[in-house]
């Protein structure tokens, strides 16, 4: 059935004597027929072609960063810290074991400050104490041979009452957040900065800040948990101000050699809330005050939002999105186990990184698997 489709859609285009058929198979669809891609590329023009598409397998230049392939570990809360944030061998160990054939792990989320931790084995990035703990596991990732990258957070609204013994704090007073006065956001910029430097102090190569799934930076941007009046609220521009303020004020600290990620809440997935439009005006915005990597995910509550089980690639539309409008490398996510699929999403140039995230907790060896599979080693 599936051949029968291809060959009626090879009908509709016109090929010449030359041309080479190129395939690939997507995904299945709900009735279990192969998806299928195909390229017609003139002879003439074949060797330069392939020569400028990049694969799963290529490397990736960003900065003077060399990442040895395009598969990323996608920050995944552990629960492997201790109870004051600090890490463990046990952490470390997590990490090394799924480094070996990726390009770049990001390490889960670290609190910036206790009022925006969100669990009690969280990983934590709010005290020099924390930076020898950070000193060993960037000279365990470098070993690697990979860059050592670490998520910066603050929970914000939704951080664990229970965990912070007060109040979350948030953008507007909804839900059950007090609201941050403009005065305590400066503090709360010079806390993502002291992060930051932390990270760096202890080897790092840079920081991803998180500005995904309902966290603080993401409440600020999104119209659904910002309420304020005044000039961080409102408008999209008023929405942006204050993560762009963040932005500028780590990338000043980090210097212009470390890198710089953003994960960006690209889609609230609610009617009144952000979508892919805003995400890609945001996105400009996050480039030009000196992000060097784009990692685009959504949702307000959590990262794999219910009505996307069993969707492969799950934000891979909105990372396209901002792919077209962006000059950096972008990282799509949501869903993505099966490596012809996520190699298609490089290939077709929908993104530049593929992060895999609950396939590799399972598997260690997934990526080696898939590079197998794909006959790239
Ligand atoms: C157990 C767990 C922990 C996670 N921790 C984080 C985190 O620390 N920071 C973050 O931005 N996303 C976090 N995520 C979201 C993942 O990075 C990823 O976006 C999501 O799991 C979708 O990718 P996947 O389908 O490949 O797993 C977490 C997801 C899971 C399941």
């Amino acid at each position: 059935m599936a051949i029968y489709s291809l060959n009626e859609e090879l009908k509709r285009v016109k090929t010449r004597k030359n041309d080479v058929i190129s395939l690939s198979v997507n995904t299945l669809n709900k009735n279990n027929f192969a998806m299928l891609t195909f390229y017609i590329i003139h002879k003439q023009t074949l060797s330069k072609e392939l020569r400028c598409l990049p694969k799963l397998s290529d490397t990736l230049q960003v900065k003077d960063y060399t990442l040895r392939n395009r598969i990323v570990f996608p920050p995944m809360q552990s629960g492997r810290a201790d109870f004051n944030g600090a890490i463990t061998s046990k952490l470390i160990n997590f990490y090394v074991r799924r480094s070996a054939h990726i390009g770049l792990p990001i390490v889960e989320h670290a609190y910036i400050d206790l009022l925006g931790k969100i669990g009690p084995k969280q990983l934590g990035i709010y005290d020099d104490s924390l930076i020898s703990g950070y000193e060993k596991l960037a000279t365990a990732l470098h070993k690697e041979g990979v860059p050592a990258i670490v998520q910066i957070s603050h929970a914000g609204g939704v951080a664990n009452k229970k965990v912070i013994h007060n109040q979350p704090v948030g953008p507007s007073t909804a839900g059950k957040m007090r609201m941050l006065e403009v005065d305590e956001l400066k503090n709360v910029v010079e806390q993502f900065v002291a992060a930051a430097e932390r990270a760096v102090r202890a080897g790092f190569d840079g920081v991803e800040l998180h500005g995904a799934h309902g966290y603080l930076l993401n409440q600020f941007f999104s119209p659904l948990l910002n309420k304020r009046g005044d000039e961080y609220g409102g408008c999209l521009e008023g929405r942006m101000r204050f993560p762009l303020e963040v932005v500028l004020a780590v990338r000043r600290r980090l210097g212009v050699d470390k890198l710089l990620f953003y994960r960006v809440g690209s889609d609230d997935l609610a009617p009144y809330g952000t979508h892919v439009e805003d995400a890609v005006v945001f996105s400009q915005r996050l480039v030009a005050a000196g992000v060097d990597v784009l990692d685009v995910s959504g949702g307000m509550c959590g990262s794999n939002p219910k009505q996307f089980k069993s969707v492969s690639g799950y934000f891979v539309s909105q990372a396209a999105a901002v792919k077209r409008e962006v000059g950096v490398p972008v990282v799509g996510v949501g869903g993505i186990v099966d490596p012809v699929f996520a190699d298609s999403l490089v290939v077709e140039g929908k993104v530049d990184l593929v992060a895999v995230g609950r396939a590799l907790w399972r598997d260690v060896l997934w990526a080696r698997d898939a590079f197998s599979c794909l006959g790239y080693c």
